[in-house]
């Protein structure tokens, strides 16, 4: 084949997947591409189309809005969504008086950049002109036209193929923030066809898939799935029990109407009475439009709905025109994009992890893909139930989510992707790193290779044994302790205080200074507080709050394993679990001799007879960002967590404070974009009280 014919092969078939890939979007609501990939499928076939004219068609997806709206509905057949159930079926085709567009998108600055050097080129302006800009949020909604007649809703409608659409005008009437009439009649045109954006909030959308959850045990992927499902019913009741909410934003048909900008159109609709986004900014030149968008990348979490970009509009309409669109987009307009959080990749492979408490988990090894800029390839997948609940497939298409800074998970399975060879997942018999036949106790989700000895669980233990939260022994990494385990030089934790400098310095990448520093390290840790000695041993069911409090309690080591499953259950926030899983596990001899052999070699943890929990921050969470000057981090979060607060080491919407110390960076800009209260140190220090007052066990932790 020449290369001119691949282009033309690559062509039509980026015509067909991007045709059908609209029609699952704008009539099925179940799209099967996210819109990172669609948008990269539609400029590739852009810039094919542009290096080969004689090839352009009418009918080419790239000069067209979405899919051509449904008319008919057959009888007995649903659509493949679940969620479409009910929706889109048979509304009447609605002619919009105008077109309704669509918008063409930027990624970086440099992209915004090139459209405005266009838009120079076109208007004949200089390079240095600062055109006034009015940016709005890009909200992550679905496009609905508003027909007005002398100041009344006559019709609404879907977009459709851009030109038709379909009435939807019985479910928008439900829609309470959307007014029947518009409130002020005098400048009011006798005919204005009305755009904006129907959506949920999250708040809602949570309360929906809770009561779908409930009923059917079926719920929507996202909000925007969320929001057409719930506007697209043929019962309007429906669509009233969901509480959509609408912005409006752009107009399409009109006649006589006096407005010559964009932010006098949002103002004289926030006169009407319609809703419009408060978060809109006129800019003057692409460099405080680059602010906006830069500030609203993290803004955007502070949001109880969802938008994906934001939408850079030139103010002027008398420029509008000049200007003009090119087929299917403005060129007055550009949507800048933000990366986005929910992508698609394939699972190629489930492997199985083994932690230090046997437990086998499940991970999905992913094709990489970028997901809110950070490259993703492993998606934990709980375990075997988890899988068969999702019905995850080795060779599936699935969608993938960082949401803030948790760990990926998979969000859902594009089921509609499947060829039929793909495998189903069948948890191992025996464990994959020591192949003891594995037990699963009735009851329990989690698999476990029962064989204390398994070279994975002892790996696992020694590396949280060594951690920072336990005994933070720091230079210590997992090739060392891999090397250590491996050449039997230590078999149990107690053996890192055994250690010498001979043994050390036969270990790769290990020379006599890093030893020497990594022998002190090793010495310091034996006089950790008691808390984190209990957190480091490992015992199933105990954090690090939990061996807090048992350790504030119990005082000591002792008393701690002398302790009855009984007594441990007496703790107040200590549960049935974790008192059966302490008493199991200080019973059984191995882990008597453990601590017996710790203590001979001579870990001696401080003990907490001085640190009694209160509950006076029970509820409230904190983060600390930055350097305190009276504090050691550490110390801080310990106080937190002695007064039953929380410690976390990320900022979300549930902080209650974050603790911001000098040169604070990210997590203070994000408490400040999320409206989390931000204390200084001695903000803080008021807050607990006095310093002095802070137990003594506390302070000399922090010298
Ligand atoms: S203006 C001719 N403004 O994004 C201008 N669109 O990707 C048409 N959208 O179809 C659109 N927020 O559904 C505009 N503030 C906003 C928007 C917005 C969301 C949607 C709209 C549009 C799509 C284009």
């Amino acid at each position: 084949m020449t290369p001119e014919q691949h282009e033309r092969e690559r062509l039509n078939e980026l015509r067909t997947i991007i045709g059908r890939a609209n029609s699952a979007y704008y009539v099925d609501d179940a799209p099967f591409l996210a819109d990172s990939e669609y948008d990269a499928l539609v400029r590739e076939l852009r810039q094919l189309e542009q290096r080969h004219p004689e090839w352009d068609s009418v009918s080419s997806p790239s000069n067209q809005v979405g899919a051509p709206p449904v008319v008919t509905f057959v009888e007995g057949i649903q659509p493949t969504s679940s969620h479409s159930t009910q929706a889109s079926q048979a509304f009447a085709p609605v002619v919009h008086g105008a077109p309704m567009l669509s918008l063409d998108n930027a990624f970086s600055l440099s992209e915004l950049t090139a459209w405005e050097q266009r838009m120079f080129r076109i208007l004949g302006l200089n390079s240095g002109t600062n055109i006034e800009y009015v940016c709005e949020l890009k909200i992550d909604g679905l496009s609905v036209s508003i027909l007005y007649e002398d100041g009344a809703l006559v019709r609404a409608s879907t977009r459709g193929d851009g030109t038709t659409g379909e009435d939807i005008t019985a479910n928008v009437l439900t829609i309470k923030s959307i007014p029947h009439r518009l409130s002020r009649y005098e400048g009011i045109p006798s005919r204005i066809e009305i755009r904006g954006e129907i959506f949920l909030s999250h708040q809602e959308f949570a309360r929906i898939n809770a009561s779908l959850e409930e009923r059917s045990g079926r719920t929507f992927a996202n909000c925007r799935n969320a929001a057409a499902g719930s506007l697209r019913q043929k019962d309007p009741e429906v669509t009233a029990s969901r509480n959509l909410h609408a912005l409006f934003y752009t107009v399409g048909e009109v006649s006589n109407w006096s407005v010559s900008q964009q932010s006098m159109l949002l103002q004289q609709y926030h006169e009407w009475g319609l809703p419009t986004n408060s978060h809109v900014k006129r800019c003057v030149g692409l460099a405080e439009v680059s602010r906006f968008v830069e500030e609203w990348e993290t803004r955007k979490e502070e949001l109880d709905y969802d938008i994906d970009g934001v939408v850079i509009k030139v103010d002027s309409f008398h420029l509008q025109n000049e200007l003009g669109q090119v087929s299917r987009a403005p060129r007055w307009a550009i949507a800048y994009k933000y990366p986005a959080l929910q992508v698609r990749t394939k699972v190629e492979r489930i492997d199985v992890q083994v932690g230090r408490t046997g437990a086998l988990t499940p991970v999905a090894i992913l094709t990489p893909v970028a997901v809110g800029g950070v490259i993703v390839s492993r998606a934990t997948l709980h375990n075997e139930d988890e899988i068969r609940r999702r019905d995850v497939r080795v060779g599936d298409t699935v969608v993938v989510q960082r949401a803030g800074e948790v760990i990926p998970e998979v969000v859902e399975v594009v089921t509609a992707d499947r060829s039929g060879a793909e495998c189903e997942f069948i948890m191992p018999s025996h464990c994959p790193i020591c192949s003891t036949p594995v037990v699963r106790a009735s009851g329990e989700a989690v698999t476990r290779c029962p064989n204390h000895a398994c070279p994975a669980r002892q790996q696992q233990a020694m590396e949280h044994f060594v951690s920072r939260g336990a005994m933070d022994i720091e230079g210590l990494g997992s090739r060392h302790i891999e090397q250590l385990l491996s050449t039997g030089t230590i078999r149990d934790a107690a053996d890192f205080y055994l250690l010498d400098m001979e043994k050390l310095i036969s270990l790769d990448r290990m020379g006599e200074k890093l030893a020497t520093r990594l022998l002190q390290n090793i010495q310091s840790s034996k006089t950790r507080p008691l808390r984190k000695l209990i957190f480091a041993l490992g015992i199933r069911h105990i954090g690090d709050r939990s061996a807090s409090i048992l350790a504030s309690h119990f005082g000591t080591l002792e008393n701690l394993r002398n302790a009855t499953s009984k007594e441990l259950a007496e703790v107040h926030e200590i549960g049935q679990a974790m008192a059966d899983s302490v008493a199991v596990w200080f019973n059984e001899p191995r882990h008597r001799e453990l601590v017996d052999k710790l203590i001979r070699v001579g870990v001696k943890p401080q003990e907490s007879t001085a640190l009694q929990i209160t509950t006076d921050l029970a509820g409230k969470s904190f983060v600390f960002t930055g350097t305190l000057t009276k504090l050691k981090r550490e110390q801080a979060e310990d106080i937190v967590r002695s007064r039953g607060g929380r410690a976390s080491g990320s900022v979300s919407r549930n902080t209650s404070f974050v603790v911001a110390g000098d040169a604070a960076g990210s997590k203070l800009e994000k408490a400040q974009a999320l409206g989390v209260t931000v204390l200084t140190e001695d903000d803080f220090l008021d807050l607990i009280g006095d310093f002095q007052n802070v137990p003594e066990q506390l302070q000399l932790e922090a010298e």
